[in-house]
């Protein structure tokens, strides 16, 4: 099944193109990379996929729904139910535990509070101990696993990451990756890494450069 469907799809700022994808296709449950330097539209193809902006040219199908069409209150509700995004600036709700910005994931989506579920994912990530932490006090690499325990709680069937290993040393990239391609796979999800990190892209079979 194709998870992910773009066509004829161009972004453009003041009428500057700053993306432009003719076709391409991901399975369900690939992991892919989008590789590019600085300014090459990672971060806009991410946000557009995800139904955070709207392209000014083409299509995006995500599982079969067609993103570009939706109206904003349908385009936040699929991003709620069907995308888990970990974007470089993490966003996690500072002044409550880890435990709330997961609930709070959960009830954004629709979804049912599931204790059960968010002690299941942090113990994946090995973070369970802070559950309770409040997510100011966290640590650079702890709120980066907090912000992929957020994405991936509501077992999204696409999981979307912009440049989550750029900020860190090669072992720490090394984690960071496996912990996303573990919790995808975990989850069924398909997932998507845009990044300029050279590093890390062997570690993709299919790739998107720009
Ligand atoms: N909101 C915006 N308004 C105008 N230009 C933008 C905006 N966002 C991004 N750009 C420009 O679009 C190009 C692609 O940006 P971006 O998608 O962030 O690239 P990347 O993530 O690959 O670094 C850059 O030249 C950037 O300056
Ligand atoms: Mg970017």
């Amino acid at each position: 099944m194709t998870m992910l469907e773009i066509r004829g799809l161009r972004h453009a700022y003041d009428g500057r193109t700053v993306l432009s994808v003719p076709s391409w296709d991901v399975a369900a449950g690939e992991a892919s990379l989008v590789l590019g330097p600085s300014g090459s539209g990672k971060s806009t193809l991410l946000n557009v996929i995800a139904g955070l902006a709207t392209p000014t040219e083409g299509s995006v199908r995500v599982g079969g729904e067609e993103v570009t069409r939706l109206a904003p209150a349908a385009r936040d509700a699929f991003r709620a139910r069907r995308v888990g995004l970990v974007l470089q600036t993490l966003h996690l709700v500072g002044v409550v535990s880890v435990r709330d910005n997961l609930r709070l994931a959960q009830r954004l989506a629709g979804c049912r509070v599931d204790d059960g579920r968010i002690d299941e994912v942090l113990a994946g990530l090995g973070i369970a101990a802070l559950a309770g932490a409040r997510a100011s006090r966290l640590s650079v690499g702890e709120a980066q696993r907090v912000a992929i325990a957020r994405a991936v709680v509501n077992r999204p069937s696409l999981l979307l990451a912009d440049e989550p290993t750029s900020a860190l040393d090669d072992a720490n990239c090394a984690r960071a990756l496996s912990l996303l391609l573990d919790q995808a796979a975990a989850c069924g999800a398909t997932l998507l890494v845009a990044t300029h990190d050279n590093r890390i892209r062997d570690r993709f079979a299919r790739r998107l450069e720009l």
